[in-house]
């Protein structure tokens, strides 16, 4: 019966994973091709899965949910980020949703630091000039950034990856503050406090974005609260990039209302706002806050083992909608 489940999966993740899949299910579907497929392909793909292994452009909703069939049982996300997955209608139809969390934490924050690093040190901006071979000896005046020492990290949403973010401030002696829906005792322990988005935002000389992507962290920056932000300070966003409303981002850097943004994340992927893409104070990334080789490992694995675990019935160690575990 279980060597007979049917899983998907839309396209290559670390090869010893794709290896276990084949091996343990016979009946593997998979898209060799390193590209997504399109909403009309998953939909015929998906056809008769028991277990759909997702990767995070993989759009699965209530459609692809029911061309899958009532047999399907897993949706198993190559992701700690489950928004690309309609909840709600699949724990109506008792499927399992499963993430990949842990695993990616340190990778993602180190990512949160190096973004950080790049726009207040201008690091994008200086390799660009030194290839240019417009490096003409030191110079006084030459690319300076801002310092770090000493400055408020303002960390929105206190969950692992903004905890392990503030975690790494240590170096700096830097002062945190921190939103978020539950005291984080980490962090306090830390002597970090927590206070409201509007404070956060006003105090703030770094505001990092570790928020999952709601109905209520949809665009909660926006034109509102980035205008709370201090001319000196700077935005890293490597959560979702629909948690900011992009265009009012443009405008707060164009008129210069906050200083710089390091960017993982875009409203609209794969597109990058124009106007974003031509700033200097702008440091752009094609959504990798967890590409590293072992981490990206870590995670194919992760999301196996939920889907074996799901199809031999036992319960998925990362279920995130346990209420279809009865
Ligand atoms: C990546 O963005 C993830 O959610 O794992
Ligand atoms: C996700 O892993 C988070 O809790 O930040």
């Amino acid at each position: 019966m279980y060597k007979e489940k049917v899983v998907t999966l839309t396209r290559p993740i670390p090869q010893s994973q794709v290896e276990r899949l084949q091996s343990e299910f016979p009946n593997f579907k998979f898209n060799p091709e390193n590209r997504s497929l399109s909403h009309d392909e998953m939909l015929e793909f998906v056809r008769g899965a028991h277990g759909i292994l997702s990767i995070l452009t993989d759009r699965i909703d209530a459609e692809i949910i029911a061309a899958a069939g009532p047999q399907l049982k897993i949706i198993a996300n190559y992701a700690v980020g489950y928004d690309n997955i309609d909840i709600e209608c699949a724990t109506k139809q008792g499927v399992f949703v499963t993430n990949t969390p842990g695993v990616l934490t340190d990778a993602t924050a180190d990512f949160c630091w190096a973004l950080l690093l790049a726009v207040t040190r201008r690091i994008v901006e200086a390799d660009q000039f030194s290839r240019a071979g417009r490096f003409d000896g030191w110079a006084p005046l030459l690319l300076l950034g801002g310092d770090l020492m000493g400055k408020t990290l303002g960390i929105v949403g206190a969950g692992r990856i903004g905890t392990a973010m503030a975690m790494r401030s240590l170096g700096w002696k830097m002062r945190i503050i921190y939103y978020s829906n539950k005291a984080n005792p980490i962090l306090d322990e830390m002597g970090a406090v927590k206070v409201n988005l509007q404070h956060l935002l006003r105090e703030s000389d770094f505001v990092s974005l570790h928020v999952p992507l709601t109905r209520a962290t949809d665009k909660m920056i926006n034109a509102e609260t980035l205008s709370l932000m201090k001319p000196s300070a700077y935005l890293i966003n490597t959560s979702r990039g629909k948690v900011v409303d992009e265009k009012a981002l443009v405008q707060s850097l164009k008129n210069k209302t906050i200083a710089g943004a390091g960017l993982d994340v875009f409203e609209d992927e794969p597109t990058i706002n124009q106007d974003l893409i031509k700033m200097n104070n702008v440091v752009v990334a094609p959504h990798i806050g967890s590409a590293t080789i072992e981490t990206r490992t870590q995670m194919a694995k992760i999301a196996v083992d939920n889907v074996i675990a799901a199809l031999s019935g036992r319960r998925p160690p990362n279920l995130v909608n346990p209420e279809v575990w009865k």
